[in-house]
């Protein structure tokens, strides 16, 4: 029973980020089983719609029945509609099944082409909006809606309220996306009162299916049995989410990415317990490991999958570094992210030349050791930090991409082990990089095997 089930009455987007795929997306990231009732096919991806073939009425009421009479439909929203007659269709379908239905109003692509024709406005307004529990049009779309000119969000809230008055729909949500305000204000009437949803403004490069998106996380959440308000919030904050870490792909408007919402905490939690792993390593050779602590300690980071890393926020390492106590390596705390500033931005400078490498370990430099690692043909590069510009050392955080850069420089890619000659009051040190933390440490015990066979 605690599965529930959404529908998306939609167009597909062969480009994947818009329509369907953006809603399924979306269903499955909130935990609802998503379902479909197809309406039209467009061939487009980022930047244009090239063809669009839509479906008989009839095979849209024959999807939505056909999921109704199985496992029943717990909400639904509506996208591209395309024609008079599906739009008809659902509208008498819905309202014959009576499920909550969040109603996108879509009337163009985001690439500026029409996708609904000029006959479907009317029945858009006069037989879908009077069943729609919830409807999300955006500036443009409430101003179609409304004759009114909205720019501002008192405009809105006027729109919103007339919409509500006008044409039946029990809450209306004027979308900020293409307000002139600083903030994306998203305006909610709701019940006679009004509620406005902000969140920072992003670059709009990655605002290909927000909409879709946005409707589609409000239509799960009445699915879960959400109050509607709830629902709205969580959609807000998801839509957020899946922009700012868009998929950067295409020359248009890239694809949302709602799939952000769990693949976020997941990666997070995937690379917490990568370090817990690699801590018992430590542990388990903590005299070894004792010998490479240097006088700034060391310590050890693991950034989360390149595609959602961008601050030292998205590195987990290690609270008070890995300390030398009797002799022994002792991680002075549980990894923590954002823990580590030196590491952090060695990682973040390596994963942009090899997305592979997301970990990094900082020790005492070893000339033995080095030996070693050459021996065993590590890719070894050594940075003299003399050579840094005055510049680079003024920048905060400047110098351990240099670094990296200088390393990269010499070895052709991203070396197993960097060597930091050090500078006035800056101990030599040495970075051992990889692919996780086990594979960083493993490194390090390996040239001490081979240390004590050779012995
Ligand atoms: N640049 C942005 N920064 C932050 N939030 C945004 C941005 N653009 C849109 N949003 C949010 O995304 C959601 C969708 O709003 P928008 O006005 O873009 O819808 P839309 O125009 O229907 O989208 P689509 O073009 O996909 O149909 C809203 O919650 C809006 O506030
Ligand atoms: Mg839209």
């Amino acid at each position: 029973m605690s599965w529930r089930t959404a529908i998306t009455i939609a167009g597909l987007d062969s480009g994947g980020g818009a329509g369907i795929h953006a809603d399924i997306k979306t269903f499955a990231a909130l935990g609802v089983h998503g379902t479909t009732a197809l309406t039209c096919v467009t061939a487009q991806n980022t930047y244009e719609v090239r063809a669009v073939q839509c479906l008989p009425r009839d095979m849209v009421r024959a999807q939505i029945m056909a999921v109704w009479d199985d496992m029943g439909i717990d909400a639904g929203k509506t996208g591209m509609l395309g024609t008079r007659e599906i739009i008809e269709e659902t509208a008498s379908v819905a309202r014959k099944l009576g499920f909550p239905l969040v109603v996108d109003p879509v009337m163009v692509a985001k690439s500026g082409a029409p996708l609904i024709s000029e006959d479907a406005m009317e029945a858009l307004a006069k037989r879908l909006l009077p069943v729609a529990k919830v409807v999300t049009p955006n500036r443009y779309e409430a101003e179609r809606l409304t004759g009114m000119k909205i720019s501002s969000v008192d405009d809105a809230k006027r729109a919103a309220e007339r919409i509500h008055r006008e044409m039946g729909s029990e809450i209306v949500i004027v979308k900020g996306g293409h307000l002139d305000t600083q903030d994306a204000v998203d305006v909610v009437y709701i019940n006679g009162t009004f509620h406005e949803l902000r969140t920072p403004r992003l670059d709009p490069r990655a605002t290909h299916g927000t909409g879709c998106s946005f409707s589609a996380a409000i239509a799960a959440g009445l699915a879960k049995g959400e109050d509607p308000l709830e629902a709205i919030k969580t959609a807000k904050e998801l839509i957020y989410i899946a922009i700012k870490y868009g998929v950067p792909k295409g020359k248009g408007h890239w694809p949302v990415n709602p799939t952000a919402w769990v693949e976020i905490p997941a990666e997070r939690w995937r690379t917490y317990e990568e370090m817990t792993k690699a801590l018992e390593i430590i542990e388990e050779n903590a005299e070894l490991f004792g010998v490479l602590i240097p006088e700034v300690q060391s310590n050890l980071g693991y950034a989360v999958d390149p595609r959602y890393a961008q601050t030292r926020d998205d590195v987990a390492a290690i609270p008070g570094r890995i300390v030398k106590y009797m002799g022994r390596a002792k991680p002075s705390g549980p990894p923590t992210f954002g823990a580590s500033d030196h590491v952090a931005r060695k990682i973040l400078a390596a994963l942009k030349h090899d997305p592979r490498i997301r970990a990094a370990a900082n020790f005492k430099l070893d000339e033995d050791l080095l030996r070693r690692a050459r021996e065993a043909g590590y890719k070894v590069a050594v940075v003299d930090r003399r050579n840094e510009p005055k510049e680079v050392k003024e920048k905060e955080g400047g110098s351990m991409q240099w670094i990296v850069e200088e390393a990269v420089k010499q070895t052709g890619g991203v070396p197993d082990i960097i060597v930091d000659l050090g500078d006035w009051g800056k101990e030599p040190m040495i970075s051992v990089l990889g692919r996780t933390p086990t594979e960083v440490l493993e490194k390090v015990l390996r040239l001490y095997r081979e240390n004590r066979k050779a012995e």
